[in-house]
């Protein structure tokens, strides 16, 4: 996928946001890997170029302000170890490498999931990457070691700690990671699978969902293009008439 998704970019056509938020599941990886007769680290690398042009593409045309990406599941510890392993280091030398282009962008990086499952070294490149960019007006939710459910488990533990005896989903909304953000208006999943699998459980009660069967390797600046189409053709309701 050699796409230069910046070649799409004509500053005189943005225009307001047409959402404020949109997040990704990256799914199709190992099958694209698959497809080309490589490994499936492989597949995972090529992800990552597209996910970094993805941003770039959801900023530039679209002016976003908020996007975030399932990176890595609760459950995708269960993988063999050396994907795993081939995932942390795919990130720890994208967060040593992408500090420049997320100041030029604007982008504050901010991981959601539970950091504490993550070696000290890698741990510590997110805190810094998360602090440096830390006043950039656009944000971008990296999902990692994230479960839908143990957020929420979390969100009511925090909020028992802090002395409430009951809750209220206002309660939960503010305090699970995304609590300063909006839900999200948009969610695309890429691969022609049709299922949530836990990614933003509580966040998603009224997202649109669009489903693609391009696989994440070969997503492009028009398949964007179509999910946000799609979006903009639906009548959101939120349980209304
Ligand atoms: C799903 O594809 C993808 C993942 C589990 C990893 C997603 C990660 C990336 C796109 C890289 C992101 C990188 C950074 C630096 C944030 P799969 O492996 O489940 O594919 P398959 O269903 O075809 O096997």
């Amino acid at each position: 996928n050699n796409e230069d998704l910046t070649e799409r970019f004509r500053p005189e056509e943005v225009k307001k946001p047409p959402l404020q938020h949109i997040a990704f599941i990256m799914d199709g990886n190992g099958r694209w890997a698959k497809a080309h007769g490589l490994p499936r680290e492989a597949g995972h690398k090529e992800g990552a170029e597209v996910f970094r042009k993805i941003i770039r593409y959801c900023g530039n045309a679209y002016d976003i302000p908020i996007i975030t990406v399932y990176a890595f599941s609760t459950e995708n510890w269960k993988r063999p170890k050396h994907e795993v392993f081939a995932l942390m280091t795919l990130l720890y030398n994208y967060l040593g490498t992408c500090v420049q282009e997320m100041m030029d962008e604007r982008v504050h990086f901010r991981v959601i999931g539970e950091k504490s499952a993550f070696s000290d070294k890698l741990r510590r490149r997110i805190d810094e990457v998360e602090e440096i960019t830390r006043n950039n007006p656009r944000l971008l939710n990296v999902a990692l070691n994230y479960g839908g459910r143990d957020e929420i488990v979390h969100a009511v533990n925090k909020l028992i700690a802090e002395g409430k005896k009951t809750v209220t989903a206002e309660d939960i909304s503010r305090s699970i990671y995304t609590g300063d953000c909006p839900d999200p208006d948009l969610i695309v999943r890429t691969s022609g699978e049709i299922r949530t699998s836990n990614f933003l459980v509580w966040q998603s009660a009224y997202s649109e969902y669009y489903f693609t069967d391009t696989l994440w390797p070969d997503m492009t600046s028009k398949d964007v293009d179509e999910a946000i189409a799609a979006y903009l053709s639906r009548k959101r309701r939120y349980g209304g008439i």
